[in-house]
């Protein structure tokens, strides 16, 4: 993709929203960020914590920018700062100061990555136990091994747009409608339920 994008003229912006949820690892997930940043000179990454380090609301991320030279990082800071001052003007403090300690802190940093870990290994059992639900509830008829090829928080079923908001209206399970669920919400308690609405609305609509 970066010799795709490179000899294309492309500009890079990565949108980091979740890393540690593909791999476990926070480290081995910024892999590519780090690849883009090495290999193309410029490159515009956000980066949020709201999710990896459960810190929704407080609007706790960053934005980097690599940039050719300084002259061209100063150019791009002052435009930044012309965006942001009508818009928040300051961020705030609180979420920045937890992220701070933490990162800085080795026994809260290791804590955090096997938290993540965890999670990590916690959604991907969810994945691995919906499939099996749903493959035992189809009974041959459909498979839904695909959803084992995606990995990370969230699982594409394929369902259109009506089939999002049948789940939605009849058995209030609640996805994106693009057909996208969030597998950090599915748990020992609802997975049951929320493969026979999806099998349901699969049969019927
Ligand atoms: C891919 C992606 N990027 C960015 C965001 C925004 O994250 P935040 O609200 O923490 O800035 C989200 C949030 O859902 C996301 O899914």
């Amino acid at each position: 993709m970066i010799d795709i994008m490179k000899r294309r003229n492309l500009f890079a912006f990565l949108d980091c929203a979740y890393q540690g949820f593909a791999s476990g690892s926070v480290e081995e997930d910024s892999r590519v960020v780090k690849l883009f940043a090495e290999r193309m000179n410029q490159v515009m990454i956000a980066l949020t914590f709201a999710k990896n380090m459960g810190l929704y609301g407080e609007r706790i991320g960053a934005l980097s920018v690599v940039c050719r030279s300084a002259q061209e990082a100063d150019n791009v800071l002052t435009q930044l700062k012309r965006i942001i001052r009508p818009i928040y003007s300051h961020p705030p403090n609180w979420g920045a100061r937890l992220v701070t300690l933490l990162l800085n802190d080795h026994h809260l940093k290791t804590e955090w990555f096997n938290d993540v870990k965890n999670m990590q290994m916690r959604i991907s059992d969810m994945r691995s136990q919906l499939v099996r639900e749903l493959n035992r509830l189809s009974n041959g008829k459909y498979s839904w091994d695909f959803i084992l090829q995606q990995k990370g928080m969230y699982c594409f079923t394929g369902f259109t747009e009506q089939q999002s908001i049948q789940l939605r209206q009849e058995f209030a399970v609640y996805i994106a409608t693009d057909g996208r669920i969030n597998i950090a919400a599915i748990n020992d308690q609802n997975i049951k339920q929320i493969a026979n609405a999806i099998h349901s609305v699969k049969t019927n609509y």
